[in-house]
């Protein structure tokens, strides 16, 4: 069975009790079960990864490119957390790997937030954004991700 690569980055951990009128109660294990139940679903392994680390993140997108070139996984479906607004280096991991799909996914709409949030390294790097549906975004993501490269 294919595989879709769930990645969150720094301070998703807290979801939960993270700022709640903003990210809502939701904890991040809830959204990883979420996200494997909507894997099953669809008809594909999921597997979770979170870090504040931002050299971690760049190596699970360095792996998921290799799998994504050997045929065992479908896409990324990522919540970079403030290295959206940061890190050149996520986005050249990302052009990097060649034709990694990868869906950009934000709990809350940055959009209607603070004007650092507004811009993000990652979105030219995306196939595709979902932003602001609160931790259903990542549900959308995965099913934006599969039918998408389902034509
Ligand atoms: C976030 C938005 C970012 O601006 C913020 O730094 C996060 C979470 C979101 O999911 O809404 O950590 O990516």
């Amino acid at each position: 069975m294919k595989k879709i690569l769930v990645l969150n980055g720094p301070n998703l951990n807290l979801l939960g009790t993270r700022e709640p009128a903003q990210y809502g109660h939701t904890t991040l294990a809830d959204v990883e079960a979420m996200c494997k139940e909507t894997g099953e679903r669809l008809g594909y392994e999921v597997e979770c990864f979170q870090s504040n680390w931002e050299g971690a993140l760049l190596d699970k997108i360095h792996e998921a490119g290799q799998a994504f070139r050997d045929g065992t996984l479908l896409g990324v479906v990522i919540n970079p957390g403030a290295l959206t607004h940061t890190s050149i280096a996520l986005h050249d991991a990302i052009k990097g790997v060649g034709d990694l799909p990868v869906i950009e996914i934000h709990i809350s709409n940055v959009h209607a937030r603070e004007s650092f949030r507004h811009h993000s390294y990652v979105s030219p790097a995306a196939a595709g954004i979902v932003v602001g549906f609160g931790v259903l975004g990542y549900t959308l993501a995965m099913e934006g991700l599969v039918r998408k490269l389902q034509g």
